[in-house]
């Protein structure tokens, strides 16, 4: 684990660098005593160069905590480009809208606080034109809805990226109790029988332990 930290550490100095709008978003939930659910920094950049790769113009985040990967996700898109990030708790979102402004994408982000069912539905119900990018980051017993949702807001060639998966090396755990690792389980299985989708997996370890995440894309 210690190694893990220190490589981490090591490549944020040398490929990311600090960059004042997103420590300002860890200073508030470290100041907040708020779980540091954050995207690493070099996750961070991953999800950065994964949209700027697709050429993303619109990204939705399920998730938006206090707004660290949201505002990773705003600087990939282009000036009329937009995010979209759907965050339950009222408190979260004032707070990442904050971080929004300071980093200067108040234009280019619009958070929906509320249950992410109901927005999702609602934004199925508004005919929302398809989503470039998917980035599902919030609360793991529903990602399997989550799923079914994001594939309703897909087009050929959507990609959709599931973090958070492996925790710690459970994923696979047979009959588990742990209702976030059933939900990602779960996930992950869909996203096999999905038809509309090619899927993989990867495993990661750094500065948030031991997890991994999914990357979809959407054939038809
Ligand atoms: C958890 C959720 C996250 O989105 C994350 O990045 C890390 C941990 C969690 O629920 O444990
Ligand atoms: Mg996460």
């Amino acid at each position: 684990m210690e190694t893990w930290v220190n490589n981490d550490k090591f490549i944020h100095e040398q490929l990311i660098k600090d960059d004042s709008a997103l420590e300002r978003v860890l200073d508030t939930s470290r100041k907040n005593l708020l779980p540091e659910m954050e995207v690493s920094s070099p996750q961070g950049k991953f999800l950065y160069l994964l949209a700027k790769i697709k050429g993303a113009k619109r990204i939705l985040e399920l998730g938006t905590f206090m707004g660290y990967s949201t505002i990773w996700l705003a600087k990939a898109v282009p000036t009329d480009g937009e995010v979209i990030t759907l965050e339950i708790d009222e408190r979260y979102a004032k707070m990442a809208q904050e971080n929004i402004n300071y980093a200067g994408f108040a234009d280019n982000v619009r958070i929906i606080q509320g249950n992410a069912l109901d927005s999702l539905q609602a934004l199925v119900d508004a005919n929302t034109p398809p989503f470039d990018m998917i980035f599902i980051d919030a609360d793991k017993p529903n990602y399997p809805m989550y799923l079914e949702f994001s594939l309703k807001l897909s087009r050929p060639g959507t990609v959709i990226y599931g973090d958070n998966v492996v925790r710690n090396g459970k994923l696979c755990t047979l009959n588990t109790p742990d209702a976030n690792v059933k939900g990602v389980k779960k996930f992950v299985e869909d996203l096999g029988a999905a038809e509309r989708l090619e899927s993989t997996a990867l495993q990661t370890v750094g500065v948030k332990g031991y997890d991994g995440f999914t990357l979809s894309v959407v054939t038809h």
